[in-house]
């Protein structure tokens, strides 16, 4: 795996899921972390684990819409750990609703999270970034998790979907625009598959209700028969493409997308 010594991460939503495994494997691989969430008890044992471990994390509570949680959340990495190196931009919402179905109160808060989240993280830890650069000889970086929803278009979630293609498409931009600038922050994104955590299942729950019940059982067969590898993703698949984009192993990564779905969009 790739190293991160030396490296200060904030990771938005690693209370749990992949971005809790996030958290976990960069403090394994040297980096300290921020941990930001809106589940604080969640995100404290989360904490607790890393440092349990011999890890340095610290928790702050992080809703991603708001701009003055994003400055508390930066303000803890450089009070605590001197500077920040790396944003993963990881908190995101999934709905599950048809074009039809989904009620303007939900839209707003898919388009809150998912999509001003990841402009607000990366406005607000910009400065910090590019500070931390300045004496990094490969840079800083910053790892958005898009889906591969954001490649591909999804049945299940079309308005998901088009926040995905958001971030997918920021990336890209993010990386035009702190290159022009000379600002030496390498912006990536990061395409998961189906991976099993609270909104991996939340899929499941979803696409078993079209079909009318709520057992899960059957679609997660039919949708594994979609996954050539065999088998459905599970945070650490995530987690450790993650860590190297975000290494100076993907120094020379700028504005690309890493996808990780066991080949489900491979045809
Ligand atoms: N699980 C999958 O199958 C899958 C597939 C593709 C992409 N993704 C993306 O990966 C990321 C992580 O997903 P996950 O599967 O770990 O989901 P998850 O639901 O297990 O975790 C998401 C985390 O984000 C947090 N969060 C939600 N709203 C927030 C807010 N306003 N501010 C701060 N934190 C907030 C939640 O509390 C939770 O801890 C998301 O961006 C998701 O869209 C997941």
């Amino acid at each position: 795996m790739s190293r991160l010594d030396g490296k200060v991460a904030l990771i938005s939503g690693a209370a749990r899921g992949i971005g809790g495994e996030t958290a976990q494997l960069m403090a394994k691989a040297g980096a300290k972390i921020v941990i930001g969430d809106v589940l604080d008890e969640r995100g404290r044992q989360t904490v607790a684990a890393i440092n349990g471990g011999g890890g340095q994390a610290e928790y702050v509570h992080l809703d991603v819409t708001k701009e003055a949680d994003w400055n508390a959340a930066v303000n803890l990495a450089v009070s605590k750990f001197g500077k920040l190196d790396i944003l993963v931009n990881n908190a995101g919402v999934f709905i599950g609703k048809g074009i039809e179905d989904i009620s303007m109160a939900e839209w707003q808060r898919l388009i809150d999270v998912n999509m001003t989240g990841v402009f607000l993280g990366t406005r607000l830890c910009a400065p910090a970034l590019r500070e931390a650069a300045k004496n990094s000889e490969h840079g800083s970086a910053i790892v958005n998790l898009a889906s591969v929803a954001g490649i591909v278009g999804s049945q299940l979630d079309p308005l998901y979907s088009m926040t995905k293609g958001g971030v997918t498409l920021f990336t890209k931009s993010c990386a035009l625009e702190f290159g022009r600038k000379g600002d030496r922050i390498r912006v990536n994104s990061i395409h998961p598959g189906i991976i099993q955590t609270d909104m991996g299942e939340q899929t499941f729950v979803s696409r078993a209700q079209r079909t009318g019940t709520n057992d899960t059982t059957a679609v997660k067969q039919t949708v594994l028969s979609t996954v050539p590898w065999g088998r459905l993703g599970v945070p650490t698949d995530i987690a450790k493409g993650i860590v190297f984009l975000a290494s100076d192993d993907a120094g020379y990564m700028n504005g690309a997308g890493l996808i990780v779905d066991g080949g489900m969009t491979a045809a």
